[in-house]
């Protein structure tokens, strides 16, 4: 019979893209422009290629990793992806389950459709990171991470690289913004802060534009009487109206410089990582802040089209760190030959993106735990085979470089 989730990349995609629906599809799998970065980043991995050695007894194996305190399972994190309500209702919490099943760290989103409360829930002692886009008003970047850190997380991942939206065209000729349909903010409307603050002025250019759409009140009152505590049950269509325009005004902040970073030291103990690193110089900068961690990103070639591939810009900010903090990545990792190859240029870890959202709309929380296993089992195969018993003996040797 065939598997309700393939293990082979492209047929797993394949798959979940009849899963979904079209505008679903063209969010979780398009990127900006061309679409050239998308491409690259995979091109990127292939240009590298893997030189097994043999005789080396592979025959006990450990595939773990060190990171910010903890011993993981693997060097893999669940990369944090918005708007998973797209793929599956179950979103967030589908994804928390089955990475607490695997013990691997998923990194919430500010974008999800989930309040962090709930996925943390559900993850008993399981690793979980919270991801932040550092929102137009300081009180809510402060509840944030106040939230985080009662939620138990290891680190706070600052994402830098969407201070605004890439230009997408396959969104923009659906006429697609999830956020403009209420959809991915939960983090918002879960928040105390930021629903204390409906009734108040807009900050800044007020977007009188937005006009949400009456699914969006619809979506937005299902998801507040969700909320644990029943704290929101009470959500009138008026406030879910205001809360999307107020998301739209505050998520994000452009202005956003490094002068900003330390008020956010200030104001939690947790491991701060920055993630959409891809200039060496600004990793020296990040690693001069004062940050945990240093986490290389195009955030899966839906920003900047044309711009560098991730495993690309890796070595070059592994040098420029010099041991000085873990360096993580993400974008087109695919396989386990993806990760061991991460790992030989310098990486602590990897994130995976795409995929275990397409597990996702296949099959819920099963689906994502299957997407997960794979990719760590052949992680752990293909380490194996090329000779290395652990990740600290995966290194440069490991590989060489195609013209
Ligand atoms: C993302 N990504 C992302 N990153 C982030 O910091 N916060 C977010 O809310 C999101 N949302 C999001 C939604 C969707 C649909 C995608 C595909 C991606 C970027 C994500 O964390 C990661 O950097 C990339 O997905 C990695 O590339 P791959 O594995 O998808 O190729």
């Amino acid at each position: 019979a065939k598997p309700r989730v393939p293990v082979d990349p492209a047929r797993l995609e394949a798959d979940a893209s009849r899963a979904m629906s079209a505008a679903a599809y063209a969010y979780v799998a398009g990127g900006a422009g061309s679409e050239e970065t998308v491409r690259a980043n995979r091109r990127a991995f292939e240009r590298r290629r893997l030189v097994p050695r043999v005789l080396r007894d592979v025959s006990v194996r450990d595939t773990s990793v060190e990171l910010f305190g903890r011993r993981l399972p693997s060097p893999l994190v669940v990369s944090p992806v918005g708007v998973l309500e797209l793929a599956h209702p179950d979103a967030d919490l589908a994804v928390a389950r089955a990475a607490a099943s695997l013990g691997i760290p998923m990194v919430f989103s500010s974008q999800a459709s989930v309040p962090m409360e709930a996925c943390a829930g559900a993850m008993h002692t399981s690793p979980r990171w919270f991801q932040l886009y550092w929102s137009r008003d300081d009180e809510l970047v402060e509840s944030f991470a106040r939230r985080a850190e009662a939620c138990g997380c290891d680190a706070i991942v600052v994402t830098l690289d969407t201070t605004l939206l890439g230009w997408r065209p396959r969104d923009l000729e659906l006429g697609h913004l999830p956020f403009l349909r209420g959809q991915g903010i939960a983090q918002y409307t879960s928040d105390p802060v930021f629903m204390r603050k409906l009734a108040e002025p807009l900050p800044g250019a007020a977007p009188a534009r937005v006009r949400p759409t009456a699914a969006a009140v619809r979506t937005l009152l299902a998801m507040a009487r969700a909320v644990p505590g029943g704290a929101l049950r009470n959500l009138r269509t008026g406030t879910a109206r205001a809360a999307v325009r107020r998301f739209v005004a505050t998520y994000s902040r452009p202005s956003l410089t490094w002068a900003d970073l330390p008020f956010l030291r200030a104001r939690t103990r947790l491991p701060i990582v920055l993630k959409g690193i891809l200039h060496p110089d600004d990793a020296r900068r990040a690693l001069d802040a004062g940050v945990d961690g240093v986490w290389v990103s195009n955030h899966g070639g839906r920003q900047v089209d044309g711009s560098i591939a991730a495993v690309d810009a890796l070595p070059a900010i592994v040098e420029a760190v010099g041991g000085r903090a873990p360096v993580l990545m993400d974008g087109g990792v695919r396989g386990g030959a993806d990760v061991v190859r991460a790992l030989a240029l310098g990486a602590r870890a990897v994130g995976v993106g795409r995929p275990y959202v397409y597990g996702l709309a296949l099959a819920g929380e099963a689906g994502v735990r299957e997407v997960l296993a794979n990719l760590v089992a052949e992680f752990e195969l293909t380490m194996a085979l090329a000779g290395c018993r652990s990740v600290s003996e995966i290194d440069r040797g490991c590989l060489v470089e195609l013209h």
